[in-house]
């Protein structure tokens, strides 16, 4: 898709469909408005007032311009109330007009960024929310469809922007968004894809990819070296599988004098079937995502290495299927781990945790001065929270506050979880140091603080996204699948945390 910023009138707009904004209350009161509705010699506000709710949040109206102007189409885009409009609600929005303009088969669509200023928001971060709208609301998943619909790409957007001072800041973030976008949607593939394409070991070829097209230091722990390193709760999980397990190791050093390093830690279950403590069958398959957070962190590292922040960070993603077997482990066992530290297993399904603490032992180890860890990792949290946020928990104020300003910023929504000691009794074993599950009451919360017993001195952010990493249905910019939640917000962080 070409991206071009044009100083044009908005009658000769070089595009076959023109999105026009309209805000509730404002309708007639603007200037494109009845610029419009002079070339239709007034047939504009005439629709424009026989349909009352056009102005709606996500509503479109699509008219056929007949040669009243040059597009053929206008898309009129229900704005909602203009003080309610923030950079989330562009990218929906335009996420919404653009998949109504592929439905009529437009390939180049033009809109007006500077329709969109508010207050809180800018050029640059208006360009950058209606490119990433455009891209991850357009998203498709079609490697299996043997008759590819017939979907006409979109091959232009045009930004129209009749002042000169604004061009830059427009195409800065159109930078960005170019980056961000198609790695949130190499995310949504990754996760998309069903568990017997994506293995431990086609997570590490995606990730030698990555690693080649960003410049990032790749390492490949396979099965013998985690022996070496003692890993074996990563390997006790694995070792009912007949996939072997593999360690996802990438670096971004952006800034050689800071001796700061963040780990970013995804967890990345091929496949949770729950092992001998087997889940119910119905929905099994949608365990297939059970990588998304993996996937989120090989994806925030892919745009990393492009945007080139200032900061150093080392990414470790745990990979592996978790499967019931005559070799699998068995709830009861008592196993070790890279730290030292021994655990009971209660149920084999309580499996993320049990490889999130290899990786977190050794980023430790590889010298990680703040860790961040994504994981699918309870339906604890899928209950508190829903699938509007992700959970989080932490031993640090000051980083807790970062992840969740950074989630403000991409409107990936968080919301932190208590961490008070009370709950550590609950994942206390009698027989070994700890017990991989605390049952069923604060399941997420004591599922973090499991993790949170190997981290160490470190400050620590654990994101739980099991309820957030994918949709049953289309909303805004995600569509039914996997959303690619987490990537931005990484990404985000690692951006604010390079001007900071
Ligand atoms: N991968 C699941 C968590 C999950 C559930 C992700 C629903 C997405 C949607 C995780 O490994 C798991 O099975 N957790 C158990 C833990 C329990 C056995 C302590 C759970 O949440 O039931
Ligand atoms: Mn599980
Ligand atoms: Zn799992």
């Amino acid at each position: 898709m070409e991206i071009i910023v044009t100083n044009t009138s908005i009658i000769e707009a070089p595009c076959d469909t023109l999105i026009i904004n309209l805000y509730e209350d404002l309708k007639k009161a603007n200037k494109i408005i009845s610029t419009l509705d002079q070339a239709f010699s007034g047939y504009l506000n005439t629709i424009i007032s026989s349909q009352p709710n056009c102005s709606d949040f996500g509503e479109t109206t699509i008219i056929y311009t007949l040669g009243a102007i040059n597009a053929k189409h206008i898309i009129l885009l229900g704005m909602g109330k203009k003080e309610d409009l923030t950079t989330t609600r562009i990218r929906s929005l335009t996420a919404t007009a653009l998949r109504a303009a592929k439905k009529i088969h437009s390939s180049s669509i033009a809109l007006i960024p500077s329709d969109f200023i508010t207050y809180t928001n800018d050029s640059q971060r208006i360009a950058q929310a209606i490119v990433e709208g455009t891209l991850l609301g357009t998203y498709q998943f079609n490697y299996y469809k043997t008759s590819k619909i017939i979907d006409s790409p979109i091959r232009d957007l045009v930004l129209i922007e009749n002042d000169q001072n604004n061009t830059a800041a427009l195409n800065k973030g159109i930078r960005t968004a170019s980056i961000i976008g198609p790695s949130v949607n190499l995310v949504r593939d990754l996760v998309n894809h069903p568990s017997q394409y994506m293995t431990p070991t086609k997570m590490a070829l995606h990730a030698q990819e990555i690693a080649i097209e960003s410049n990032l230091e790749l390492t490949i722990l396979e099965k013998e070296d985690m022996k070496k390193e003692k890993m074996y709760a990563l390997l006790s999980v694995s070792q009912g599988s007949v996939e072997p397990p593999k360690m996802i190791v990438l670096k971004y050093i952006g800034d050689l004098e800071n001796k700061q390093i963040t780990a970013f830690i995804g967890k990345g279950v091929t496949f949770d079937s729950g092992g001998i403590s087997i889940k119910p069958s119905l929905n099994m398959g949608e365990m297939k995502d059970d990588m998304a957070g993996g996937a989120a962190v090989l994806g925030a590292m892919a745009a990393i290495g492009k945007l080139k922040p200032k900061i150093n960070i080392l990414a470790i993603i745990p990979c592996t299927e978790n499967m019931p077997s005559g070799n699998a482990y068995k709830p009861g066992d008592i196993i070790s781990s890279m730290s030292g530290k021994t655990i009971e297993i209660i149920s084999t399904d309580a499996e993320g945790r049990l490889i999130l603490v290899d990786a977190i032992t050794y980023a430790n180890k590889l010298g990680a001065t703040q860790i961040i860890d994504i994981a699918t990792l309870t339906g604890a949290c899928v209950v508190a929270l829903g699938n509007v946020a992700s959970g989080l928990i932490s031993n640090n104020a000051a980083l807790c506050q970062q992840v969740l300003q950074a989630s403000t910023d991409t409107g990936e929504k968080m919301w932190e979880l208590p961490n008070y000691t009370e709950y550590k009794k609950d994942i206390k074993s009698n027989i070994a140091d700890l017990k991989n599950s605390g049952g069923r009451m604060a399941g997420a919360i004591t599922a973090g603080l499991f993790i949170g017993e190997f981290v160490e001195n470190t400050p620590w952010v654990h994101i739980d996204i099991a309820g957030t990493a994918t949709i049953e249905k289309e909303d805004g910019y995600n569509l039914k699948g996997a959303t690619g939640v987490g990537t931005r917000t990484l990404i985000q962080l690692a951006q604010n945390m390079s001007q900071s």
